[in-house]
């Protein structure tokens, strides 16, 4: 079934090359993906997408349009275009890494390394933080950080462990330290972001930006979690953030729905209206891939982790797969980006087709996403 699923995807990810020319897909309205400059937070995922499918196809026509978008990742560099954010791990994992890492290229390797030093330029000492939105003083966001960004980390890592310089570690490090003592209850629920105080660096208070309430658990949230933590311990193999992926994950599969695939906040009224966001599911797939790679054959929660794998991929294949709908421009129905917002709340999103993709690449081909060497 996955081999059938990873043909539809390549498929589709042909037609969306011609459809799409030079742009970037974010995500759908009216079934039609919206399309960006390379300007978004999103853009590194439909390079992703591109370079997976080149390496599970082996079909040149995904490696020039990747090579492409690399070309357009340079420029966004040189020119400073919409950088002002962390999600610069996102956008260059995906892109000039996944490159370096295929095709060995030098060039693609020194953007990469540029780009960790712009996400270094985020951080913020006095509070040991890397400030996800704002510039630094920001009133609102000065001293915040988000659990999205555990994702953006291995950036970081990648970058010590190429040039050797330990900065980019400690960075990492204390990052991810902050994000577990604070975005992480003890009932193993999360925080979406976290306010310090920006000049005393005193831990202040929990929040939402995309989820139902301040201490709700926004599930995409929870899932960045799962394999941002599961990605801290790959690279520092310390024990405190395999644990707390684990416990991340486990809390997010004790709570799927019937049909398997999760609503889009944890703590949001369910009824017939309520959204989901299928790109969560995905991305949690991922991380406990991530996670079985790691764990003992004999661990206690290896089964429990394994059965939630197997039923997300079925829920997603069965009821969120556009496999059979061969005019359909994404692969996973059903994502939110922001219902809060009123922002694409059942739509495509790119980054739930990336991951739903890195998912079936691990699980058929041993693939290993693009996150570490
Ligand atoms: N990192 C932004 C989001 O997940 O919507």
């Amino acid at each position: 079934m996955w081999q059938q699923i990873m043909d539809d995807v390549v498929q589709k990810t042909k037609q969306n090359i011609e459809r799409y020319g030079d742009l970037f897909p974010h995500v759908s309205l009216n079934d039609q993906y919206l399309l960006n400059d390379n300007t978004d937070w999103t853009d590194g995922f439909w390079s992703g997408l591109l370079w997976l499918c080149y390496e599970y196809s082996g079909d040149e026509s995904f490696k020039e349009a990747a090579r492409r978008t690399v070309a357009s990742f340079r420029k966004r560099l040189d020119n400073n275009i919409a950088l002002d954010h962390h999600d610069i791990g996102f956008l260059y994992s995906l892109s000039s890494k996944a490159q370096w890492m295929i095709d060995g290229d030098e060039e693609a390797k020194q953007l990469t390394i540029e780009a960790a030093d712009v996400l270094m330029g985020r951080w913020r000492p006095e509070i040991g933080i890397i400030q996800a939105w704002g510039p630094k003083g920001d009133p609102d966001n000065g001293g915040r950080i988000i659990i999205d960004c555990l994702m953006n980390l291995p950036l970081l890592y990648w970058a010590h462990k190429v040039t050797g310089e330990q900065k980019y570690y400690d960075v990492a490090v204390a990052h991810a330290e902050q994000s577990r003592r604070f975005l992480v209850r003890g009932d193993d629920s999360s925080y979406h972001t976290f306010y310090f105080d920006q000049e005393t660096g005193d831990a202040l208070r929990g929040g939402t930006h995309q989820g139902y309430k301040d201490g709700s658990t926004w599930t995409r949230g929870q899932a960045w979690g799962i394999y941002g933590f599961a990605l801290s311990y790959h690279y520092t193999k310390n024990e405190q953030y395999l644990e707390t992926s684990i416990r991340l994950a486990k809390y997010f599969l004790e709570r799927l729905p019937e049909d398997l695939v999760v609503y889009w906040d944890f703590d949001a009224p369910v009824n017939a209206e309520t959204k989901r966001d299928s790109s969560a599911s995905a991305i949690t797939a991922c991380g406990i891939l991530e996670l079985l790679k790691v764990l003992p054959a004999d661990h206690e929660d290896r089964a429990t982790l394994e059965k939630g794998l197997e039923q997300t991929m079925k829920g997603l294949a069965e009821g969120y797969s556009t496999v059979g709908k061969p005019d359909a421009q994404g692969l996973l129905e059903r994502g939110s980006y922001s219902v809060r917002g009123g922002h694409s709340p059942d739509d495509y999103m790119i980054w739930g087709d990336y991951y739903y993709m890195e998912a079936l690449m691990r699980i058929e081909k041993g693939h290993k996403g693009y996150w570490y060497e």
